[in-house]
């Protein structure tokens, strides 16, 4: 029905007649000419309706905003001084010879490019959302960076394998969504959190390197970069070490960051321990653009006469560890008390602080509620170690460790975009040497950091019985700019040693049989030594294209409370289908 696309005409078309389909974004009427700004996926182009043509002009009378258009006409150049160098078409416009409505268009309920409007609206009506120039953009951008990345995995041998969505629960540590069976009255499927177990089959069957674009399934609380239903570019390979893994994967993000960004990422990426990141940054997705980091001061504060820092401090589980803010002096009252509020979303119970205003006047020179608890020599321990200069300003938390982490590696990263220290550009890192398990205080139990399938760094499943809380798995995480991009494992081919990992887990042999018996089984056929990797597609595109959301990148995304405005769904089903399903809820539909 056409000849070209709207947005793609330019000075190289003048005096062409051309055929155009698309939306009417504005009409505008001037003095007896009427000036249509039409509008399809890849921009808009002025088309021109001159009275001299009247079968042009009367239809065009009749235009609305987003009415569909089928026009005819001759590019010329727009008259001396009406050119708009906003627009990638505007030295040009159509003039019509013919003009069709191919369907008209209610009033939308919000401007096409209005930037003011709420997401639940965007939601509600994502296809005219859809139709804004960033959301097309942005999803152009992720069609060519699903293939680049596709293209690199082609070109290394790797071979798409499409793994089932109606299976049985993947512990990835979110909840199931589940789907009844009408066939097996009661019982149920799960969707997958990943394709974690059928990758590791597929490679107990030989195919050596696989890949999927695959839809994962979690029931988690949501936030910018969490959805319920979610693309991994997951990747397996057999007879491979994490340093190969590592190697290829940070070779493929490199090539396409080059390919689709023009951007040239670190050779090799940085390589940071676990035990280093929460150290150092609190979190294991440390953002190293931000230059601030925290300081241990646990050892000069345990004779303190502060009992809210010396007792963490003697704590094996507690922690006292300081973040100095430069130029931090000029912090108000009031944004003192702001961050000691976001601390306290954390748990931490208070944000002790120091105004490092003038060193060289020793403790007259410091400003502080805590000073009075500590003698000189700690004072000046604790400047020499945290290097404060006039000026700065020096937060402290104090608690058990996790707390401590959890508040200030927060605060790093709020105060680092606060003051505008976060540097520009890209920071890859690969975070390596997890712990195996971490204690998981409610269930009084170990839970994997990982999955139950990632290989700990002894071979000897006797040591994973003995001393589950030291071990260190064979995991490694990828992390872009303080988000966790991607994670993986080597995993475990040995079932004895998978047995062990289950028993430390909790998860008995009857239970192990009944969850996980298919994997045992093909554990004992022959299992290669295998790893790999998966990606959050969502949360690379994410970041490859500056947005704030991962529902920014996705077409039909979930609301926070995982609905889809759009649709309505989740939603009632019939009682005949109910009854269907062999399943009946506990309250009334609509009950509260
Ligand atoms: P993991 O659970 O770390 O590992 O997931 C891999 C990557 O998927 C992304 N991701 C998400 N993205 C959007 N919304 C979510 N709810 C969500 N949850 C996770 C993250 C994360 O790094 N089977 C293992 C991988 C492996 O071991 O090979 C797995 O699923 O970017
Ligand atoms: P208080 O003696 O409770 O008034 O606390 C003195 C200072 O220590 C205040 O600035 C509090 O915000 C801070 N503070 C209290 N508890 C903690 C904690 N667990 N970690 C860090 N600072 C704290």
């Amino acid at each position: 029905m056409r000849t070209h696309y709207c947005g793609q005409l330019g000075e190289n078309h003048i005096g062409q007649t051309v055929e155009l389909c698309g939306w009417a974004h504005r009409r505008r009427d001037h003095g007896g000419v009427i000036f249509v700004d039409l509008r399809d996926r890849e921009g808009l182009v002025q088309v021109v309706a001159d009275p001299s043509v009247p079968e042009v002009f009367t239809v065009a009378e009749r235009v609305r905003g987003e009415y569909v258009l089928k026009v005819t006409g001759t590019v010329r150049r727009r008259p001396e001084g009406t050119a708009n160098t906003d627009l990638a078409t505007g030295q040009v416009e159509v003039a019509m010879s013919g003009l069709e409505i191919l369907n008209r268009a209610e009033t939308p309920p919000f401007q096409i490019e209005d930037e003011t409007v709420s997401e639940e609206l965007r939601l509600r009506y994502r296809y005219l959302d859809l139709r804004r120039h960033d959301m097309l953009q942005r999803l152009k951008f992720r069609s060519r960076t699903t293939l680049a990345l596709r293209h690199y995995l082609e070109s290394r041998g790797f071979i798409e394998v499409e793994t089932p969505f109606l299976t049985k629960a993947t512990p990835e540590g979110a909840r199931d969504y589940v789907v009844p069976s009408r066939t097996h009255p009661g019982q149920f499927f799960a969707l997958p959190q990943s394709p974690q177990l059928f990758k590791q089959l597929l490679m107990v069957a030989g195919l050596d390197r696989y890949y999927q674009m695959a839809r994962c399934f979690r029931d988690e609380d949501l936030r910018a970069d969490r959805q319920p239903e979610f693309t991994q570019l997951d990747i397996e390979a057999s007879f491979v070490d994490e340093n190969q893994i590592m190697n290829l994967m940070e070779d493929m993000i490199r090539e396409v960051f080059a390919t689709i960004l023009e951007v040239a990422l670190p050779s090799p990426f940085p390589r940071m321990t676990y035990a280093d990141a929460m150290n150092r940054f609190g979190v294991d997705k440390p953002d190293l653009r931000i230059p601030l980091e925290l300081v241990e001061v646990g050892d000069l504060m345990e004779n303190v006469e502060f009992k809210v820092f010396s007792a963490p401090a003697k704590d094996p589980q507690g922690r006292v560890a300081a973040l100095r803010v430069p130029k931090g002096g000029e912090l108000s009252r009031k944004e003192i008390d702001d961050y000691t509020q976001f601390v306290g979303i954390y748990g931490a119970k208070g944000l002790a602080y120091i105004k490092v205003n003038e060193i060289a006047r020793g403790r007259e020179g410091l400003q502080s509620p805590i000073i009075k608890f500590m003698d000189d020599d700690v004072l000046k321990a604790l400047l020499d170690r945290t290097g404060a200069q006039d000026g700065d300003l020096i937060f402290f938390g104090a608690d058990k460790a996790k707390v401590v982490n959890e508040a200030l590696g927060a605060l790093r990263v709020r105060v680092g975009h606060d003051r505008g220290l976060v540097a520009r550009g890209w920071q890859p890192l690969w975070v390596v040497e997890f712990p195996m398990f971490e204690w998981d205080d409610k269930e009084k139990r170990w839970a994997a950091l990982h999955h139950p399938f990632t290989a700990p760094t002894t071979s000897d499943p006797a040591e994973v019985e003995r001393s589950p809380g030291t071990l260190l798995s064979r995991a490694y995480d990828l992390v872009l700019n303080g988000t966790e991009v991607g994670g993986g494992s080597i995993r475990i081919h040995d079932g004895t040693m998978q047995q062990a990992v289950f028993k430390a887990l909790g998860i008995g042999p009857e239970e192990a049989r009944e969850k996980f018996g298919f994997l045992l089984d093909a554990l004992s056929f022959g299992t290669p030594p295998h790893g790999g990797l998966a990606f959050g597609l969502d949360r690379l595109v994410m970041l490859m294209t500056g947005s704030t959301s991962i529902r920014e990148v996705m077409a039909f995304p979930k609301t926070q409370s995982a609905a889809c405005l759009l649709t309505g769904a989740p939603s009632d089903i019939p009682e005949r289908h109910m009854r269907e399903l062999n399943i009946r809820t506990r309250k009334a539909p609509g009950a509260e």
